[in-house]
């Protein structure tokens, strides 16, 4: 399947409709920056040349249909515009119909329904932000079939209220607005207290960054993820106690280590250490990245892992195994778990002469720790979301 053949494949299982108009949306690989959106700090992913696309059409009626050509079993979902409610049974189709219900929740009116197929290149589970790419995908296509005009970085919270409040995944901002706003060749420093955001230049210099897909779904992630987010809540609210603080992303190391006591609970304290540690560690790897010191970049990246690993503890068996095998090879600057954890994919930085052998060398031993086949995918940073027209 190509993303062209989706008019053609939309005609087929929608052959009353209005003729479709073809958008897509990229997943986003992030450099460095975990589990530090939501707690005030900073990020910094790239989109990737994976995309979610749809075909999409008005209708003239309130029926919303969809479809996905990546989850047939699923089959058709269809919805009523006016009384949008979450349901497991509408498995993926939960995140386009949350775009409609938090667009809704913005006083924007539909004046009619739409049909929508969906098909994307993205691996699902993958903790590469499929579900993001999704409803970015979903929410370009309704800003520009209804003329409601949003800017993209209101699609981006349009995105995230429709995965906080309709699917009932706490995340943060990151993955939408990477998937809104992504640049060609481009990673995305955002300040996620702020919303400030600079472009960096990805001049690599004979150096790829190579995602590694451990394959291992991240399932129960939703609690977990949760979970971590609620106790950097309560630790941010116990340093609150004496600190004039809006978010741990506005504390440094400093700062951080001197009112450490106040958090009472020795799991929560790691949990803001790992916050407030990333969020500097983030900001000092933008600046490498742009002094051309892909050396330090790559070792903040490792930095990352080992706290995300004993601190923030999201990484599991299977990330470990992946990092400590990439770790090991030549030509490596620096390899780290990306997205949310406990399953996923690990990012490196790896010479581009010794990517072949990297390949070699860590799917075996990655296989031999966990028994799973790992994927590999070059990363190229792309667009964010848009129309495509022919
Ligand atoms: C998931 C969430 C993001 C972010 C990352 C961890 O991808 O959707 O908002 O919190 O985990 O950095």
């Amino acid at each position: 399947m190509k993303h062209p053949e989706l008019k053609q494949k939309f005609n087929e299982i929608f052959p009353a409709a209005q003729a479709p108009r073809l958008f897509c949306a990229p997943a986003r690989v992030n450099l460095i920056g975990e589990h530090t959106d939501y707690n005030g700090g900073h990020v910094f992913p790239c989109a990737l040349t994976f995309n979610t696309y749809v075909a999409a059409a008005k209708r003239t009626d309130g029926k919303i249909r969809l479809y996905s050509l990546n989850f047939e079993k699923t089959g058709l979902v269809e919805a009523d515009i006016n009384h949008l409610a979450h349901d497991p049974k509408q498995d993926w189709a939960n995140y386009p119909l949350g775009v409609f219900w938090a667009m809704q929740r913005r006083g924007l009116s539909f004046d009619g329904g739409a049909d929508m197929l969906f098909w994307g290149d993205v691996p699902l589970g993958a903790g590469l932000s499929s579900s993001a790419s999704i409803e970015l995908a979903a929410a370009v296509a309704l800003n520009t079939l209804f003329g409601f005009g949003l800017p993209q970085t209101e699609l981006a919270k349009i995105g995230q209220e429709a995965e906080n409040k309709f699917v009932g995944m706490n995340c943060g901002i990151m993955d939408q607005f990477a998937s809104a706003m992504g640049k060609k060749d481009h990673a995305i420093l955002l300040d996620c207290n702020t919303l400030h955001y600079e472009y960096a230049p990805l001049d690599l210099q004979g150096v790829s960054i190579l995602i590694c897909n451990t394959n291992k779904p991240h399932n129960l992630i939703e609690s977990k993820y949760n979970e971590r987010r609620a106790q950097s809540e309560h630790a941010l609210k116990q340093l609150q106690s004496k600190l004039n603080i809006n978010a741990l992303g506005e504390l440094t190391e400093e700062a951080f280590e001197q009112n450490k006591e106040l958090i009472t609970d020795p799991v929560e304290r790691k949990r803001a250490k790992h916050a407030v540690y990333e969020n500097r560690r983030t900001l000092l790897a933008a600046q490498k990245l742009a002094q051309g010191d892909l050396e330090a970049f790559g070792k903040l990246m490792n930095a990352s892992h080992i706290s995300l690993r004993d601190d923030y503890e999201v990484t599991g068996k299977e990330l470990d195994a992946m990092a400590e095998a990439a770790w090991q090879q030549e030509g490596v600057l620096g390899a780290r778990m990306t997205g949310g954890g406990f399953g996923g994919c690990v990012v490196a930085l790896v010479k581009n002469e010794h990517v072949e052998n990297f390949k070699q060398n860590v799917a075996r031993l990655y296989q031999a720790a966990t028994g799973y086949r790992p994927d590999f995918y070059a990363a190229s940073a792309g667009d964010g979301a848009r129309e495509l027209k022919d």
